[in-house]
Parts: structure tokens; C-alpha cells; sequence
């Protein structure tokens, strides 16, 4: 008989975004006319920017002559997209990263989940709570944690509270922790982390042999020039960590599909033999094995993002997404509300009005303003009683769902 990963059984029903999805697509089911407003998932809806598209459709046809042709590429990556992003997203920076350093894939989120291939059973796991919902599910289903509790809480994780208190910056933990998921800009709060605050995880993994998986997925967003954008900005950062990294909210590429990770060479963990091993080398064995690589064209797509017009058409995206992010937090707080975020990042975080539970604030902004967000409680016990709002959407959505939002929740 055939059996099944029972740790899947342990999971919540849905994942968080298709649960939403769920419930948006049986209100319109029974209200056709609702014109609703997406500011749930973090899914870019501006055109990808040209210099991507002609790079993409330039390499579509060197796929239709023979004498240009690719096959498989590089499970890595080609070079010359590592080597781009290698000076322009760390070394120019001042980052110690090497081209060979750096793993193209087809989404952060994937590979979040994926790192977990190579790490041992018995680590003791860190997510700050709220936390992007992939870092929890993906150790739940490698059977890295116990059951869930009432609050949503798994046995075995360590969950560290990011509070309006601790400016949604998580403490040092005062146990010892083996792996730890940062993600600054933070998704879901919007909150940033200062070289000296990053410093401080970075000294405690080393001090305690811990590996930091940094989500650096929104660094494109930050708008204070003193924020560091890789956790490699911080002196001792190659020997305890690995960052996630994505084109997906810079260069609108959520369907066009390219991301990357880097795992510094000097980066180790310890075998059951108590032997130090090389964490790259592990990883390049599993996305050899398990991964061919990101499509010829996405790449040459991705590697436009470096051109002289590709950064120019990149910065205007940026800079759109983070205006319709100032008129979120303008209009939300002139209505009253609480809102974090939303400067350094694309998410505004919002306190839910007349103590309403994030998803009865969910339901009542889907009824009675035709708007989706997302409920705080979705990325953790500590998000209850707040609300994501995304900054992804057209200026006319933006205003409209704003204002629609400002009549009904003056607080
Ligand atoms: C989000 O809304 O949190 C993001 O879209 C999730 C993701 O990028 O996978």
C-alpha cells in the first residue's frame, strides 16, 4: 500500500493566497457585479519593462536558428547574467560575492523551501511571527516540526514576535537556534533592518554556528539610502548566510519566472560526523540534480534588467509601486487608521479598526468595499488584529480602493 508524508497532514488546509483567492471567488460567484479590487497577494500587474521584453524576444530568436540554438544551460545559471548580478547587486556595494556564488532559479520561493534539502533534521528553526507563510510550510512538510496548536503555532519552531513594540524587528532569541529566516524589507510589515540590528544576527550565528536565510526579495524597494540592501553588506555575513533574491517585484517577473540565491563558498555546516562541509557544494549538487535551470530568454530577460535602459525602465516601476504605497499610508492614515510600513517597502501594514479580528476585517472589506487584502493572522499568530495591504496595483485601482476603504472605516 502506497502511504503518504504525513506531515502534510499537518498543514492548515490551504495554503494562504488560493484560501483567499477561495473566498474572493465565491463572493463574486454569488455577487457578479462586485467590481473588486486585488490588494492581497503581491502580484505585479504593471507591463514587464521593455528592455526585458526585447531581450526576451532578441533571444526567442536565436532559438529559431541553428546556429544560435540553445539546449540546456547551466543548472546554475549562464555566466554572464551571475557575473552581471555579482557586480551590480553585491560588488558594487562593496559585497565579497562571486559570480560563481550565485544560483539563478525560477523563484525565491521555491528555493526558501528548497534550501531545506541539505539541512538536517534536528535543526532548531527561527521565523519571526508574522512570517511569509513558505518558511513554516516548508519545514512542516520536511517534517521539521510537531503539530499545530489552537494559535497556529507548530511544535519545534522557534517563533520570535515582530510587534508595533520592536518596531517589527525581531530580538535576538535567548535560546540557541540553528537556522534563522530574516526577510528584510519584511513581507508581511513592510519593516526594515539597519546594518547595526543585522549585525547583531549576524554576530549571534556566528557565535552560535547558525545559518541566517535572508529574503532579500524587496531590497529594490528601499528608499533610505542608509539601509543596507544584502545582508553581505555586513562584515562576517559569508560564513553564516544564504540570501534569496527574485525579479519578481523589481522587474514584474512573478509570471516570467527568474530568481537567485547565493551561497558563499566559505559557508559550512557540520556533518553527523561532526566534519565541516562546504554548503555550496551541497546545493550545487542538488540543483544539479534536481533542477535544469531558468529558460534561455527569461535569463537574457533578467540580464536586461542591467542595461542603462533596463535600470531606468526598472526605477520607474519601483518608484510607481512605491506611490501608490504613499497614498496608501496618506489616505489610511487620514481616515484614522495605524498603518507601518509602506516606505521602504511595498506592503502597508494596518492595525484593523474597532478591534475587528483580521479576518472579520477581511470579510467586511471584501463585502462591503469589494477590496481584498490580506489578514495579518494568515503569516502568524502575532499578525491578529492586523492587515496587509499591497501596493501592487494600477494608480486608478489604488485611489478607487482607497477611497472606497476611507468613506467606510473612518476611524
Ligand atoms: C506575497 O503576497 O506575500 C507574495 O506575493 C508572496 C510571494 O511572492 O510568493
Amino acid at each position: 500500500m502506497a502511504t503518504i508524508n504525513d506531515n502534510y497532514l499537518k498543514l492548515k488546509a490551504g495554503y494562504l493566497f488560493p484560501e483567499i483567492a477561495r473566498r474572493v471567488n465565491s463572493f463574486i460567484e454569488a455577487n457578479s457585479d462586485a467590481k473588486i479590487i486585488k490588494l492581497g497577494i503581491g502580484d505585479v500587474t504593471e507591463p514587464l519593462p521593455e528592455a526585458c521584453r526585447t531581450a526576451m524576444i532578441k533571444a526567442v530568436e536565436e532559438m529559431g536558428d541553428r546556429n544560435t540554438f540553445k539546449g540546456y544551460g547551466p543548472e546554475q545559471g549562464y555566466a554572464w547574467l551571475r557575473e552581471k548580478i555579482a557586480q551590480e547587486d553585491f560588488q558594487a556595494r562593496g559585497c565579497d560575492i562571486d559570480a560563481s556564488e550565485i544560483f539563478i532559479s525560477d523563484g525565491s520561493k521555491c528555493d526558501t523551501g528548497n534550501i531545506l534539502d541539505i539541512f538536517g533534521k534536528d535543526n532548531i528553526i527561527a521565523v519571526t511571527d508574522p512570517v511569509y507563510p513558505v518558511y513554516v510550510d516548508t519545514n512542516v512538510m520536511a517534517g521539521h516540526t510537531g503539530s499545530v496548536n489552537e494559535r497556529g503555532e507548530f511544535d519545534g519552531l522557534v517563533y520570535l514576535p515582530i510587534t508595533a513594540e520592536n518596531n517589527f524587528t525581531a530580538e535576538i532569541p535567548s535560546q540557541k537556534v540553528d537556522l534563522i529566516y530574516l526577510c528584510f524589507p519584511n513581507n508581511p510589515t513592510g519593516a526594515t533592518a539597519t546594518k547595526d540590528y543585522l549585525k547583531t544576527w549576524v554576530d549571534y550565528a556566528k557565535a552560535n554556528g547558525a545559518i541566517i536565510f535572508f529574503d532579500a526579495a524587496y531590497e529594490a524597494f528601499i528608499t533610505d539610502s542608509s539601509l543596507p540592501h544584502s545582508i553581505y553588506e555586513i562584515d562576517g555575513a559569508r560564513d553564516c548566510a544564504i540570501e534569496f533574491r527574485s525579479f519578481s517585484k523589481n522587474a514584474g517577473f512573478t509570471g516570467t519566472r527568474c530568481a537567485l540565491t547565493v551561497v558563499p563558498k566559505t559557508l559550512t555546516a557540520k556533518a553527523s560526523d561532526g566534519s565541516d562541509v562546504e554548503i555550496w557544494k551541497l546545493w550545487n549538487r542538488r540543483q544539479s540534480t534536481k533542477f535544469n535551470g531558468v529558460s534561455y530568454g527569461v535569463q537574457r530577460g533578467a540580464e536586461a534588467v542591467y542595461s542603462t535602459e533596463g535600470k531606468a525602465q526598472v526605477r520607474a516601476l519601483i518608484d510607481f509601486y512605491m506611490e501608490n504605497a504613499t497614498i496608501i499610508c496618506e489616505q489610511l492614515k487620514a481616515a484614522g487608521l495605524s498603518v507601518y510600513g509602506g516606505v521602504n517597502a511595498p506592503y502597508v501594514w494596518v492595525k484593523t479598526p474597532h478591534g475587528l479580528s483580521s479576518w472579520d476585517f477581511f470579510d467586511k472589506l471584501l463585502q462591503t468595499c469589494n477590496v481584498v487584502g490580506t489578514p495579518g493572522s494568515g503569516f502568524g499568530a502575532a499578525g491578529e488584529g492586523y492587515f496587509r495591504i499591497s501596493a501592487f496595483n494600477s494608480r486608478e485601482n489604488v485611489n478607487e480602493a482607497m477611497k472606497r476603504i476611507t468613506e467606510k472605516f473612518k476611524v
